[in-house]
């Protein structure tokens, strides 16, 4: 059974559907990989998981319920995080204030998922002090995935996890979603660095004007002429 699948998606912000039918499937020892031109729906799609707008058709299978319009708070308890493109850092708090928050659907002792959490991230432990404002951009991207991570989730989503950051910094969180998945969080993510993120998709999904136009590997994307030609730039 995968992790989450949706089938058949509708939604949108009130007036037309901008979602007219995604399918995706992830399992939980995947990376999903969105692609797709700007407007085509990606950012949409992650914000109809979490509830974020209205889901008017279609389900959302996750631990085996249908949690269309299920609300945020009901969302991250049962094991969904989610990282958006702006905003997901509180600039003036430190950076373990940051990932206390992030624990705060918990009522358990969270002291080892924090140490998981600069385990993976361990420039993070070193700056634990710090006001996460005063971070580079990389690494606040960093606090942002491990605030997410504090709830241990089943799935991490996170959109554009690379924009704005530096060639050197986009391959380092690369990794570091990378490893958040070994350690046995399934991912799905949204990228504009496609061809670079799709290279370690184990699912890759084109989204052109709220559907699926293509779906595979990664590589296979990748490969396949006519998804390189018309959403890779050649
Ligand atoms: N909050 C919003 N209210 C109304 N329309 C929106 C909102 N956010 C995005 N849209 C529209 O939805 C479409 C898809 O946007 P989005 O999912 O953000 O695209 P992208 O694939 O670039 O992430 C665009 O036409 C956009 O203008
Ligand atoms: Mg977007």
């Amino acid at each position: 059974m995968p992790l989450i699948e949706l089938k058949h998606v509708v939604g949108g912000y009130g007036g037309a559907p901008i979602l007219n039918g995604v399918n995706i499937a992830i399992e939980k020892s995947d990376i999903g990989v969105i692609v797709g031109p700007n407007g085509a729906g990606k950012s949409t799609t992650l914000k109809a998981i979490f509830g974020l707008l209205k889901v008017t058709g279609g389900t959302i299978d996750f631990g085996g319920e249908n949690i269309a319009n299920s609300l945020p708070d009901k969302l991250v308890p049962k094991g969904l995080s989610f990282v958006p493109q702006e905003k997901n850092v509180f600039t003036s708090m430190s950076v373990e204030e940051n990932l206390e928050m992030g624990a705060f659907t918990r009522r358990d002792d969270f002291s080892r998922t924090m140490q998981w959490v600069y385990g993976m991230f361990p420039v993070l432990a070193e700056k634990r002090r710090q006001p996460a404002g005063e971070l580079s951009g990389g690494q606040r991207q960093m606090v942002a995935m491990g605030r997410a991570l504090m709830s241990k989730p089943s799935l991490l989503m996170l959109d554009e996890p690379s924009a704005g950051l530096s060639p050197r910094y986009v391959i380092e969180i690369f990794e570091t979603i990378q490893r958040v998945n070994k350690e046995g969080v399934g991912i799905l993510m949204v990228e504009q660095n496609a061809r670079q993120a799709l290279a370690f998709a184990s699912k890759g999904f084109v989204l052109a004007g709220g559907q699926n136009r293509f779906t595979g590997t990664g590589p296979e994307l990748i490969a396949d002429p006519e998804v390189a030609k018309s959403f890779l730039g050649g």
